[in-house]
């Protein structure tokens, strides 16, 4: 990735300095892309350093951890006052706050910058999450838009905000990004188990679906997954792919911080674990034909009609999808508010339209919510998105009968209703775990009709209530 963003400067005019640890890699790059733009190859730090003009500004990518901390200060060290390092590595959030303060008492400016788009984004113009000081940005700004994606116009990259901004918008990008993929992952599980419809078939059905709603990056490349004939089998690619899904870390980063901030991202949350569940070979195995499955139904036994089946699971797709949006944005904002950062989430909406893995149309309709209602409670409470649902929830929950019905897991679409329901309950069963935790704890609940008192019931007692 370090190297395809390189050549994308260089394509852009820019004179780039470039250097890897393993300086025969540095020859490979010069080797093959050298004649592409104006590179000046290095083959220590100190000399990259001082091939650079001042301010001199250094893009890292390394693999986050230990290894990040080595380079940046090994690059502090060489570098003077003023001077800017960053980071386009996926580092923690947690961790680029730590650096920015350590290289900030060093008089070195440090950028935690999200960079989204995979090896093609990183070539051909990715999505930027610039966090850092915001003189640093005065630097960057033109130098990141000249790279970045652009969309009717407007290059994919904005100052997100200070220190850790940039690289926590990133982590929940990616949370995102694999609840977006999980439940692709469903609406095919339900499409070729459910109603037998095979991957050939299924690459018209993404197809149409990405002309409309769900026009999307990952719709797009489903589609050329789904149509990858295996050359050695002659199977479907997909078929001979062990379905066991990896993961680098940022999915669990963004939950594990979602429960930190006390924010439901249910979705994501189900998807990181949809990932760690299809992992647990040998518990999969052990249990794969000796867990009852019970009475279970046939897709032909229920009576579907087959095309009404594909536009329930594509309104079911949707509907979650909107659920992982929301519940990724209410994130951001928790994120954003417990550091300080104010970030806009309408600059993330505009600058995920293009360049990133999440790339999406209706990504424009989430920035015109946030134009009509900077303070949305809920991205699905916009009046678009409202009325969206009104569309989907019949859809959505035909489906997970379906799915309940046929035995096969979806464990975003239903996680998602469940939080849908759960928002727009009148009354949750919160109140009884309120009874249960006072009645072993004495932990207090309050009373609908007392607002702001809180109240403990003398359970070994004589049962009365007492105010707490
Ligand atoms: C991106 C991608 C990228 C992602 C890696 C590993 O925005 O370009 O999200 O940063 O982290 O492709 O993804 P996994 O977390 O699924 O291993």
């Amino acid at each position: 990735m370090g190297s395809n963003l390189a050549r994308n400067f260089a394509h852009k005019g820019h004179t780039v300095a470039v250097f890897n640890r393993s300086p025969e890699k540095t020859r490979a790059l010069m080797t093959a892309h050298g004649d592409e733009g104006t590179f000046i190859p290095s083959e220590t730090i100190e000399d990259f350093v001082a091939s650079l003009e001042r301010p001199r500004k250094a893009i890292i990518m390394v693999q986050a951890g230990p290894a990040t901390d080595a380079v940046i200060n090994q690059l502090a060290d060489a570098m003077e006052d003023g001077d800017i390092i960053i980071d386009g590595g996926n580092a923690l959030y947690t961790d680029t706050v730590r650096r920015e303060k350590e290289m900030a008492e060093r008089n070195r400016h440090f950028v935690g910058a999200g960079i989204s788009g995979g090896e093609e984004g990183a070539l051909n113009g990715p999505s930027i999450m610039p966090g850092g000081p915001k003189e640093s940005w005065e630097t960057l700004g033109p130098l990141l838009e000249s790279i970045a994606a652009n969309v009717d116009g407007t290059p994919c990259v904005t100052h997100i905000g200070p220190d850790g901004a940039g690289h926590f918008v990133k982590m929940v990008h990616n949370g995102i990004e694999y609840a977006d993929m999980q439940v692709i992952g469903e609406a095919y599980q339900l499409l070729r188990y459910g109603a037998g419809i095979e991957p050939a078939e299924l690459v018209d059905v993404f197809t149409t679906w990405n002309k409309g709603d769900l026009d999307s990056y990952l719709i797009e490349i489903t589609a050329e997954v789904l149509a990858q004939v295996d050359a050695e089998t002659g199977k479907p690619l997909l078929d001979v792919i062990v379905d066991a899904a990896g993961q680098k870390g940022t999915g669990r980063w963004t939950v594990k911080a979602a429960l930190d901030l006390g924010i439901p991202v249910t979705a994501i949350g189900e998807a990181v674990f949809a990932r760690a569940l299809s992992s647990s070979l040998d518990q999969r195995e052990a249990a794969q034909g000796v867990l009852p499955a019970g009475d279970l139904a046939t897709f032909e036994s229920l009576g579907i009609d087959r095309e009404q089946f594909v536009e329930d699971v594509r309104r079911a797709l949707y509907a979650s999808k909107l659920v992982a949006y929301a519940q990724g944005f209410d994130e951001i904002k928790a994120g954003s508010d417990e550091n300080n950062w104010d970030v806009d989430p309408r600059d993330l909406a505009t600058i995920w339209r293009g360049g990133c893995i999440i790339r999406a149309k209706f990504l424009n309709r989430i920035v015109e919510a946030y134009d009509n209602d900077p303070a949305l409670p809920s991205l699905l409470l916009d009046p678009y998105f409202k009325g969206e649902l009104e569309g989907l929830i019949d859809s959505w929950r035909r489906v997970i009968i379906v799915a309940t019905q046929l035995g096969l897991p979806v464990p975003v679409f239903a996680s998602s209703l469940s939080y849908y329901d759960s928002l727009r309950a009148e009354r949750l069963p919160a109140a009884l775990i309120q009874g249960q935790r006072d009645f072993f704890g004495a932990h207090t609940y309050g009373r609908v009709d007392k607002p702001g008192g809180m109240f403990h019931t003398l359970w070994s007692g004589d049962r009365t209530e007492i105010p707490s």
